[in-house]
């Protein structure tokens, strides 16, 4: 990680005098992935950080060191940020609304209960629990996914609830981090968006990532609704793009093509560019899937549903890539009924380096799987624990070969780089029958074949 200087090292911006400001005190509310991420880099970066949650086992584990969710290099980035001082966890809201200058919403959106909207309820509690104890100037900024029109109606919400009123601004900064390198997002973005409805807000936002910008992060300034807009565009245009590659393998798979040479001949076309074009499986985790839903959603709420209508389709190719997976693997078994045949499930998360499980396509597949007869081991490195506790039906192994000893087909779910270096004869040694699915287009064919496997992947011959 390249060294950055300080917020004390960096001119702060002026308000018409020469005084540059002092930087600001941060809060972080909401500790979950992108709170706990955001609250230790910017101590880290130098910022005195209050991280808030209403979760006390949360905030205490975060407290004694313990990152409640696995990501690369956070544990040891937490115990410096522990260590300088800087970083504090609380479940007050009144100790944090007198600590800090500025205030950060990092709470969750997830998808509604039997509806494709995002459930706003723990933006719209967090705002109600610190809005009565701002008493003083300070700028609430948005980091959560939201549907257009939030922070708007936030700023109507603070304002009324909070005894400072108008002393109060709202600003929206999407956040764009990826899991397994949320580190790196957060402290080397692609660039930083400020939904502003003030020069002083983009002037506090900018003394809040000034460590960030002074390594040359581009910034983008714009009005609340566009930021938020952001967010949602990039995440739909993402999945869109996987979608469309895997759209090409339905086709290849109707007419004998090879999706994974058409997408590397797509790929050398710099207009079109190779990544997100990766076949496979497809798209899951906490963000796309619900996000694309609740954007469609959002859209036709405000009567503009027909310009993002394609995100229906885009969702629901990437939802029969899993039924296809589950139609490949019978037809590996031999076709017919699936009862008692024994499945190998390398991988539950739903990517690699991440414990998520959230709408993984891995153990959707498994659990699908499961309910169809055959009998299912699922091993994952990191996520066995979470995929125990909501799918307890399934066998869990702890390596690749205990889960496919005695296996009719061995299924690559979750591109970890250790399943992609599994030894073909290795574990052709352990199985019943040498057939492999390869669901994420990560394993060399020729090899796993050479070595006597029936070898079959999505959109591929
Ligand atoms: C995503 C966005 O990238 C991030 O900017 C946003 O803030 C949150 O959502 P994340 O969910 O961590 O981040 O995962 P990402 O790395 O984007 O992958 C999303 C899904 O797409 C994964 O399930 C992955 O397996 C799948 N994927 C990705 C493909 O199927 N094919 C690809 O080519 C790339």
């Amino acid at each position: 990680m390249a060294v950055i200087a300080g917020p004390e090292q960096t001119t702060g911006p002026q308000y018409g005098d020469d005084t540059p400001l002092p930087a600001p005190r941060l809060t972080v509310i909401g500790t979950g992935y992108l709170g706990a991420t955001h609250a230790i880099c910017m101590a880290v970066l130098g910022f005195d950080v209050l991280g808030v949650d209403v979760d006390e086992s949360k905030i205490k584990r975060l407290s004694e060191g313990e990152v409640p969710f696995f990501e690369p290099g956070l544990p040891q980035l937490l115990a410096k940020a522990l260590d300088s001082g800087r970083l504090r966890f609380t479940t007050s809201f009144e100790e944090a609304a007198e600590f800090g200058d500025i205030h950060f919403l990092c709470v969750g959106t997830p998808q509604q209960q039997g509806s494709d909207a995002a459930d706003l309820r723990y933006v719209d509690s967090a705002v109600t629990a610190l809005a009565p104890h701002l008493r003083r100037r300070t700028l609430v900024v948005g980091k959560s996914t939201v549907p257009v029109g939030t922070a708007a109606r936030l700023t109507e919400l603070v304002r009324r609830l909070a005894p400072a009123g108008d002393q109060v601004e709202l600003a929206w900064n999407p956040e764009f981090l990826r899991e397994g390198f949320a580190i790196d997002d957060t402290i080397h973005p692609d660039r930083l968006v400020f939904g502003v409805s003030s020069a002083r807000a983009e002037e506090r936002l900018r003394a809040a990532f000034a460590p960030v910008i002074a390594t040359g992060t581009p910034v983008v300034v714009t009005d609340l609704t566009t930021a938020e807009l952001v967010k949602v565009a990039a995440n739909s245009f993402l999945a869109t793009k996987i979608s469309y590659i895997n759209a090409m393998a339905e086709v290849c798979e109707a007419t004998g093509g090879d999706v994974r040479g058409l997408a590397r001949a797509l790929a050398y076309d710099d207009r079109i560019g190779g990544r997100f074009l990766k076949p496979g499986l497809g798209f899951g985790g906490g963000c796309l899937p619900k996000d694309i839903r609740a954007f469609a959603h959002r859209a036709e709420e405000l009567g503009v549903g027909q310009a993002v209508a394609f995100l229906r389709e885009v969702d629901a190719i990437n939802l029969r890539r899993r039924s296809r997976t589950v139609d490949l693997i019978r037809e590996l078994a031999g076709g017919g009924d699936l009862t008692g045949v024994r499945v190998a499930a390398l991988g539950a998360a739903f990517k690699p380096n991440s414990d998520d499980i959230r709408d993984a396509p891995a153990l959707d597949v498994a659990a699908a799987l499961h309910r169809l007869g055959a009998q299912v081991t699922v091993v994952d490195p990191e996520a066995t624990h979470n995929a125990r506790r909501a799918h307890p039906e399934l066998d869990y192994a702890t390596d690749a070969i205990a889960a496919a000893t005695g296996a009719d087909v061995v299924a690559l779910l979750t591109e970890w780089n250790q399943f992609q270096e599994i030894d073909p004869d290795i574990m052709g040694s352990v199985v019943a029958h040498r057939r492999i699915f390869d669901g994420r287009d990560a394993l060399d064919a020729t090899r796993w074949r050479a070595a006597g496997w029936e070898y079959r992947a999505l959109g591929r011959p």
